[in-house]
Formats: structure tokens, sequence, C-alpha cells
């Protein structure tokens, strides 16, 4: 057994990352027009050509860092489209929909499904499923190794963490989200690759948290500074993790782990309560 202390600092391997692919929308209809979590004011509606400029530099560092990104195009209406994450949840060549909590967003819905059939052959897809229950993708279902971490409490119902759990054969983690601000898990939990992850403590209900405690004894704790600039709404591939660049401190302790931090800006996207995550939906085939 080892004698060497839990610490902090950068693993004497390096850490690997992994070629990944992500589906991505480009914010052409961006704008907020309504408003379904607390960080949108209509009154203030964005800026639609600094969100699809910040939305291209987001597009084109997973290329520099060798990632593949296919395109779904946008559809007139439907302003959160650019939300990718949301669209569905694909894990291990399988599409599991999703079905909005709110009517603004109810068509996206069919949009994603309905891109994932065209191109099933093409991405390997093998079964794609419209869940019963109410289920915002990704937004609310992280991949973590063999395991899923499935938020709820503001969008995605409890009931469709047991139909994923069928639908995937794989184990499912209930995690109750409290604070408004952090309505969907990926606004509290960042996945940093298969066994560890960077969370926001009070996001979570108290049997929560002990659940993540066990689970993830050395996890990374984002401060209050890091949480309200979305620092967790972050994309990992093992070792490069894509993230605000106003989540200063997380950066710090990232690089601490031996992680590889890549800052970005899309505060125009966060009008709408969305960060890098939002934007990007893994296809994992
Ligand atoms: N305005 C969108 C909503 O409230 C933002 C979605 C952000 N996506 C995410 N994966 N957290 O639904």
């Amino acid at each position: 057994m080892s004698t060497q202390a839990r610490t902090n600092v950068a693993p004497s391997a390096p850490r690997i990352g992994s070629r990944r692919h992500y589906l991505m929308c480009r914010p052409t209809y961006f704008t907020v027009e309504y408003a379904i979590n607390p960080w949108m004011h209509p009154e203030d509606p964005a800026d639609a050509g600094k969100a699809i400029a910040q939305w291209e530099n987001l597009r084109r560092t997973y290329l520099e860092l060798g990632h593949e990104v296919s395109l779904i195009d946008p559809v007139d209406g439907l302003p959160d489209m650019v939300f990718a994450a949301n669209g569905a949840t694909v894990v291990d060549g399988k599409v599991f929909g999703a079905r909005f909590r709110y009517a603004e967003r109810a068509a996206e819905g069919e949009a994603y499904l309905a891109w994932f059939k065209e191109n099933a052959d093409k991405l390997g897809v093998t079964d794609l499923v419209m869940p019963t229950a109410t289920v915002e993708g990704e937004g609310d279902l992280l991949t973590i190794g063999d395991k899923m971490l499935a938020g709820t409490g503001f969008r995605t119902d409890v009931a469709a963490h047991a139909e994923l759990a069928a639908f995937l054969d794989r184990e499912v983690v209930t995690l109750h989200l409290v604070d408004p601000r952090f309505y969907h898990l990926d606004t509290a939990l960042s996945v940093l690759d298969s066994d560890n992850v960077a969370y926001y403590p009070k996001a979570f209900a108290p049997q929560s948290l002990d659940v993540l405690r066990r689970l993830f004894p050395d996890a990374v704790l984002a401060s209050d500074d890091d949480a309200v600039v979305l620092g967790l709404n972050a994309v990992s591939d093992g070792r490069r993790v894509v993230l605000p660049e106003q989540a200063t401190g997380l950066i710090g302790q990232l690089t601490e782990r031996g992680y590889e931090p890549v800052p970005v800006d899309l505060s125009e996207l966060r009008k709408a309560g969305g960060g890098p995550k939002c934007c990007t939906l893994e296809i994992r085939s």
C-alpha cells in the first residue's frame, strides 16, 4: 500500500487527454427573449454578433485541441438551441433524447433527435429513444467512467433517471440541486476525467453532498466567485479543460492538479445562463 499522503499537487505522470467528438449549434438566432432561469433578463437581450464570435472561438478552440466538431442547423425562433448539451445524452452509441421542461424550448428535443436519426450510421448510433419523463440532456446527465451522474430539482425529473438507467444499463447516481442559479447539473459540477469532478458544494442538497464526498473524496471544490461566472460549466478531455476565463480561482486549482485549463470567454451566452459545456454535446459512440 502506498504511504504517500493525498495531496493537491500535480501527479507525477502527465494526465492523458483523449480525442472527443462534439455537436454544436451556431447561435444565429440567439437572443434573450424569455426568462426560464435567473440569469436571463429579456430587457438585456444580448448581442447575437458578439455571441456568434465567442461561440466561433469555442469551436475553433476544440478544433485546435484536435477534437471533432459536428454542427446541427440552428432553427429560427429557438434562441436557446445554441445550448446543444441539452439536446440529448449520447453514451455507448445510444441516444437518450430530450424532453424540455419549458414550452419555449420544447421543439428543440425533436430537432436534435431528428439530427441523430439522420446521421445515425455515420455516427455509429445503434439505438435512439425519446424518454417519457422531462429530461434536459447532458445539462443534467453527466457521464463519468462507467457511471452517470444525474441532476434533478429544476429541470430533469427523477423519473428520467430510472429511464436512463434502464436504457443504458448503467448505474445512475441522482443528485438534488437546490440553488436556482445552478439549475442544471452542468452548471454546478464538471467531470474532469473518468474518476474525478469539480463541484460547487452549496448547489447540492445535504444528502447529495454526502454522496459526492463519498464518491469523490479528492474533488476540486469551486468557490462562490468561480461558481457565479459559471466556471464549472467546463468541458474536459481528461487533461485539457475548456472553461470560462473569468473562473480564475478554478483555473489555478486545476493547474495545481495537473490539468491544463483552456480559458474562453462566453460572457454573452452567460446572459442566457450558459457557458462552454452548455454549448457542447459530446457524442460518445
Ligand atoms: N437558457 C437556457 C435554459 O435555461 C440555458 C441552458 C444552458 N444549458 C446547460 N446545459 N446548462 O434552458
